[in-house]
């Protein structure tokens, strides 16, 4: 193959990004996206805050042009995200108990159902687990409703779209530590007790270096039973060494189906000043993008 999209398809594998359709009108970001890619993520466009601005009204026009311009080109689309601490809208942000389990509940039912056959797979639930040693679940508003709320948040999502794969994503799990033991027992549990879980992302938000075990990790989740996926990689400086080293990992584990990057071009990246993506902002390829192309 000689584009990320192609190389990866003849590994059995996708090669996608995350992108925003405030820039589909710029003609650079949109003929390397066509180009080099075989998968979509909306970087902020299927978020709470976008997709339901008010309790119970639904905005998905930016969710559904990302989903209509990817399936016109036989691209895949991940969904990013049904329930998560971050990017909520206000109105969820200020509620608690029942109202707001009932609230998120609604939520993921009504965003999966829109998106109803579409979808590749769903970071159902992302960033739940704390940083740290503790190995257990971050403080939030959702969390308060009750340690249970991930798993009814992944059997709701199962019930309104019973074909997307759906996953559990998170940072920071990027090798065998306290945070991801405490995600891989999570899906350890939920696998024993049928739990609707199909999926575990890794975010690989990365310095300039790779654990020594991303590899392994990578390999004990699959080993429970689930795909894997690389989400939302970017490398500081775009190390090409990194960026090589991780896509070897996702191709010698056999149930890593894909990796995305988070951006196109650096100037599109949230990491300003890392230069962390594998396209310049003129979209020309960068030393990171020969590596990543070289080793699929
Ligand atoms: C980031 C986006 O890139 C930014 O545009 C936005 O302002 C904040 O969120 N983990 C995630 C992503 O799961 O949704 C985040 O995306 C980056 C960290």
């Amino acid at each position: 193959g000689t584009t990320l999209g192609t190389a990866a398809a003849e590994k059995g594998r996708y090669f996608g990004a995350a992108v925003g359709t405030y820039k589909f009108g710029d003609s650079t970001y949109m003929t390397v996206l066509n180009r080099e890619f075989n998968s979509l993520v909306p970087e902020n466009e299927m978020k709470w805050d976008h997709t339901e601005p008010n309790q119970s009204q639904f905005n998905f026009g930016n969710g559904d042009r990302i989903v209509s311009h990817a399936r016109s080109r036989g691209m895949s689309v991940r969904g990013h995200t049904l329930l998560w601490h971050a990017q909520q809208p206000p109105w969820a942000q200020n509620m608690s108990g029942s109202a707001l389990r009932n609230a998120a509940m609604n939520h993921v039912t009504q965003v999966a159902t829109h998106f109803r056959g579409q979808i590749y797979a769903w970071d159902v639930v992302n960033e739940a687990f704390a940083d740290g040693g503790g190995g257990g679940r971050r403080d939030s508003n959702l969390q308060r409703t009750g340690n249970d709320w991930i798993e009814v948040a992944f059997r709701t999502a199962r019930a309104a779209d019973p074909l997307a794969k759906l996953c559990y994503n998170d940072y920071n799990t990027d090798g065998i530590n306290a945070k991801s033991t405490g995600i891989y027992n999570m899906v350890r549990d939920f696998k024993s007790r049928g739990v609707p879980i199909d999926c575990v992302g890794f975010q690989s938000h990365l310095g300039s270096s790779v654990p020594g075990d991303y590899q392994a990790n990578l390999q004990r989740f699959s080993d429970l039973g689930v795909d894997v996926q690389i989400t939302e990689l970017d490398i500081a400086q775009a190390n090409a060494n990194a960026y090589a080293t991780v896509t070897r990992a996702c191709l010698a584990v056999s149930r890593c189906t894909g990796i995305t990057v988070w951006g196109v071009r650096d100037c599109d990246s949230w990491r300003s000043g890392d230069n962390p993506l594998l396209f310049d902002c003129s979209g020309n390829k960068k030393a990171a993008y020969g590596a990543v192309l070289d080793t699929l």
